[in-house]
């Protein structure tokens, strides 16, 4: 287990401070840090199909990025160049650990672990994230400089894959030891370079525009056939020019659409699924054949058993009228209001022992439902592993 302390501050003082506002240096975040992988094992992540990653070079100020899958690694030279992983929390479970210390952050927001190594001089150059991350420095050192938002501040394409911004004031200029944390605000400018070989791990976040929801508000409505509802004006009257769309009218037509947004089962059904929807690939291995649901409650009900879940797992829940809507990877179940405790071992906890379950006495429905999710690979039996 990681433990974060954070300077001298709490985490709701974190929060009311730093969090969205301001850049921090959080020297030895975590004290005696062992990194959970080498970059042996990060490559040999980066040659599976099923993982999105790149190398990214600086030879003489040549930028260059290549996409993975990779089959040798001839690219990634002893100098100025970079291997960074996607999502290597959905694919090795002590990596996933490192996620864990910043899960005070509610769960929805918190997005995936991408990791880098990168050889003496190597970074992916000066650039702003739309995400919060915080960036970890395991093995090695990396000089890193972190600015504050300059909306004056021109991005440019170093190449098709590589969005860089131009030279900024750093407000943070330090070299990062094993341990040290970075906690960077959406739209900071910021560059790291490998100062000896350095592994990173970047925590990033999820914060939707308005675009990517609203076209995933209008999938679901359509996938749902629901927003039938027509526009009418049984109150029409004569009016002196025929040409005008008035602001009455617009108005109408404002709340036609508001009316969707308002409707409170329809909004949460698709907000549940679109936030609870992993952006990569999952190891998910679905049990064949599958248990039934009384096999189910009788592990359940079987003492000391842990039940884990599969890393890169989203699951959220939010409390409706007289129900409990669950999302987990996408997929939406409703459960009775007494399965709360139940439910928070799921989506609070990567990680339940069933003799916390009797206590949380759940009903047949949560049962059927953790019935579905093991036989997916999602939550498996840790003691039978
Ligand atoms: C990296 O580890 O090279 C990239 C991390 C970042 O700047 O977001
Ligand atoms: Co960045």
């Amino acid at each position: 287990m990681y433990q974060l302390k954070i300077n001298d501050l709490s985490e709701q003082e974190f929060l009311t401070h730093f969090w969205q506002k301001k850049p921090l240096l959080i020297k030895q975040g975590f004290s005696h840090f062992e990194d959970p992988l080498d970059a042996n094992e990060l490559a040999g992540l980066a040659m599976e199909d099923s993982i999105e990653s790149r190398i990214v070079t600086n030879h003489n100020n040549d930028w260059q990025t290549h996409q993975g899958p990779f089959e040798d690694f001839d690219l990634l030279t002893e100098e100025n160049s970079t291997l960074l992983v996607q999502a290597v929390d959905h694919w090795h479970p002590e990596a996933a650990q490192l996620l864990e210390p910043f899960r005070f952050i509610p769960n929805w927001r918190i997005d995936d672990l991408m990791i880098s190594f990168s050889t003496p001089n190597g970074g992916v150059g000066p650039h702003l994230d739309q995400y919060d991350v915080f960036i970890i420095q395991g093995e090695g050192k990396r000089h890193w400089r972190v600015g504050l938002p300059d909306p004056t501040l021109k991005q440019f394409a170093q190449n098709k894959k590589l969005l860089q911004v131009e030279a900024f004031e750093a407000v943070i200029d330090c070299i990062l030891e094993p341990g040290d944390i970075l906690y960077i605000p959406p739209g900071c400018p910021h560059e790291g370079y490998a100062v000896e070989n350095a592994l990173n791990y970047s925590v990033g976040f999820r914060a939707p525009n308005q675009q990517d929801l609203l076209s995933s508000f209008a999938d679901h409505v359509i996938d749902t056939e629901s927003g039938q509802k027509r526009y009418t004006d049984h109150n029409l009257v004569t009016r002196a020019s025929k040409g005008e769309l008035t602001n009455n009218e617009a108005e109408k037509v404002k709340h036609l659409i508001a009316s969707m947004l308002e409707d409170d089962g329809l909004f949460k059904q698709w907000l549940g699924k679109t936030l609870s929807q992993p952006k990569h690939e999952m190891d998910l291995a679905p049990v064949e054949p599958a248990f039934t649901q009384e096999q189910i409650a009788n592990e359940l009900a079987e003492p000391d058993t842990i039940f884990e879940r599969v890393g890169g797992t989203r699951a959220i829940y939010q409390l409706c009228e007289n129900e409990l809507l669950v999302s987990i990877n996408g997929d939406n179940f409703t459960l009775p209001i007494g399965d709360i405790a139940a439910v928070k071992l799921l989506t609070d906890e990567t990680e339940f022992n069933t003799n916390e379950l009797a206590n949380a006495q759940n009903s047949l429905v949560f049962v059927q439902m953790f019935t579905i999710l093991v036989n997916e690979g999602i939550w498996f039996n840790a003691n039978q592993e």
